[in-house]
């Protein structure tokens, strides 16, 4: 079948669409037609050799797709074949069939054409884990996401302003800070010009922050935070190792989290994705939260789709389509 393949670790110039093996799907996995896929930061640091996939999981990259159901394994129920949906996955979305355990595979939300529906898991499912499951982002808390133009930063602006969250978010230019303020942001903060902490601490603190920086703000996401609030580090584009003031945690009884999403044993993940059924797709389908997609090309034009990402120009996701 028709996947993405690597000549080795290196630059975007190392992908290239080759021929692989098919996969068949095993007891209570499902085998998707992939229509599109998306392309995640992490993709790009698999492709540079820093983030292998875990066991089991494929070498293809990809980690989430929109297609059609090709065939059930044993034991599956729920699903038909020639059903549209959308699915996390570990690996693999880069090809033109994927096998997926059952509890990753979601319906396309109402409303959605099926090729956008192919950047949604992914952002859904850190931003319903990570926001709600693990910080218990409340109405009315206020909620600082960095990055608010990116893809889990347009998902995240947009849900949890949907769910009655007071929204702070950072960007980097005039144009990502308007489209912030168009998602539902209330305070846009130029991360270039301006001190977030500084906006927080006459604000009152947020009560929940969605950190990609890492070592670089957590001294000051640390100091961001209310009196009980929840600093949740999911990235580490500013490095992995920084100084934390335990004094200022312990004053404030503040709590600091790291998780990753694509390591989770099936269980958890099977349970995010209920989660985001639940309660995301909704919001998607009513039109509150959509799609964000900066372009969508061909799966052939990956290198190009890798180069706009690590170039940093988009806002929202980039789609690839088979
Ligand atoms: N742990 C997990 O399970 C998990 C899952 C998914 C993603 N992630 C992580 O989440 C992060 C975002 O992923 P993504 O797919 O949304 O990537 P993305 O679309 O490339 O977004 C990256 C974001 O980083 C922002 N940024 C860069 N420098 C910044 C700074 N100094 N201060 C504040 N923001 C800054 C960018 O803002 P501008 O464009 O405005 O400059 C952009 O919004 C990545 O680090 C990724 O690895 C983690």
């Amino acid at each position: 079948m028709r996947a993405v393949v690597t000549t080795g670790a290196g630059g975007p110039e190392v992908l290239s669409v080759g021929d692989v093996e098919e996969p068949s799907p095993g007891a209570g996995e499902v085998l998707l037609e992939v229509v599109a896929t998306a392309v995640n930061r992490a993709d790009t640091l698999q492709r540079q050799g820093f983030y292998p996939p875990p066991p089991g999981a494929p070498d293809t990259i990809g980690l989430e797709c929109s297609g059609r159901v090709a065939a059930l394994g044993e034991g599956v129920e729920g699903w038909s074949v020639g059903d549209e949906v959308c699915a996390l996955l570990a690996g693999g979305g880069y090809a033109a069939r994927v096998t997926v355990p059952v509890g990753q595979v979601m319906p396309v939300p109402a409303g959605v054409p099926l090729v956008e529906a192919a950047c949604l898991p992914e952002v859904a499912a850190t931003v319903w884990s990570n926001v709600f499951m693990t910080a218990h982002l409340q109405k009315g808390e206020r909620f600082l996401v960095h990055g608010g133009a990116g893809g889990i930063g347009t998902m995240a602006v947009q849900l949890a302003a949907a769910r009655g969250a007071e929204v702070f978010t950072t960007a980097g230019s005039p144009e990502k800070l308007e489209l912030c303020r168009s998602l539902g942001a209330a305070h846009a903060i130029d991360y270039r010009e301006d001190d977030f902490v500084e906006v927080l601490a006459a604000a009152g603190g947020a009560d929940v922050i969605l950190d990609n920086m890492g070592a670089t703000y957590l001294g000051r996401n640390v100091s961001a935070l209310a009196t009980g609030g929840r600093l949740v580090i999911i990235g580490m584009q500013g490095g992995s190792k920084g100084e934390l003031d335990i004094n200022a945690l312990l004053r404030k009884r503040a709590s600091v989290t790291a998780t990753s999403l694509r390591a989770r044993p099936l269980a958890e993940k099977a349970a995010i994705c209920c989660g985001v059924v639940e309660n995301v797709w909704p919001l998607v389908a009513s039109g509150a939260v959509r799609p964000i997609v900066e372009a969508t090309l061909p799966l052939e034009e990956v290198g190009r789709a890798h180069e706009l990402m690590e170039a940093g120009g988009h806002a929202g996701k980039l789609v690839l389509t088979l």
